[in-house]
């Protein structure tokens, strides 16, 4: 290898484990990680495939602090099944967590009535 490749490999190997720190290990995980236990623990079966709600509340785009939102699937407070620890890890609660963080939110009602009404009407 010639001295600049050597110098060029090395600033890249650098900038590759500054960006690694950066971003942390939980950030190495792929996003959609946390639709995948979402959607395998059968959460989607009240709360929606995208959180937004159904037999269940709406839980996305914005759960409830990550502390809030393990105790209350710890200990439910009605008509939800507790998942405890063995069955859903905190670490897949905090992947459960972040994919419902990062849901878009919900239509704009009068946005969409607006839209509606613009349309042309049927023939
Ligand atoms: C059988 C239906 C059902 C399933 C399955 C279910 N939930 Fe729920 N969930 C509910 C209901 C009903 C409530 C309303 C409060 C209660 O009953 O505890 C609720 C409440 C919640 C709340 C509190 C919402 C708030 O903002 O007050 C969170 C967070 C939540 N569920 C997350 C989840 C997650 C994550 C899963 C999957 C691991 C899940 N739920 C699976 C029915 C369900």
């Amino acid at each position: 290898m010639s001295r600049s490749a050597g110098i060029l490999a090395a600033v890249f190997a650098v900038a590759g484990l500054a960006t690694a720190a950066l971003a942390g290990p939980r950030d190495a995980r792929h996003p959609d990680e946390g639709r995948e236990r979402y959607v395998a623990a059968g959460c989607w079966q009240c709360h929606g495939y995208e959180g937004q709600g159904g037999a269940g509340p709406r839980i996305g785009p914005r759960p409830l602090p990550l502390p809030a939102f393990t105790a209350l699937l710890r200990k439910p407070v009605s008509d939800m099944p507790p998942y405890s620890a063995r069955v859903l890890p905190d670490g897949d609660v905090l992947l459960i967590h972040r994919f419902l963080a990062s849901r878009p939110p919900p239509a704009d009602l009068a946005e969409v009535q607006r839209r509606a009404e613009s349309l042309p009407a049927a023939p």
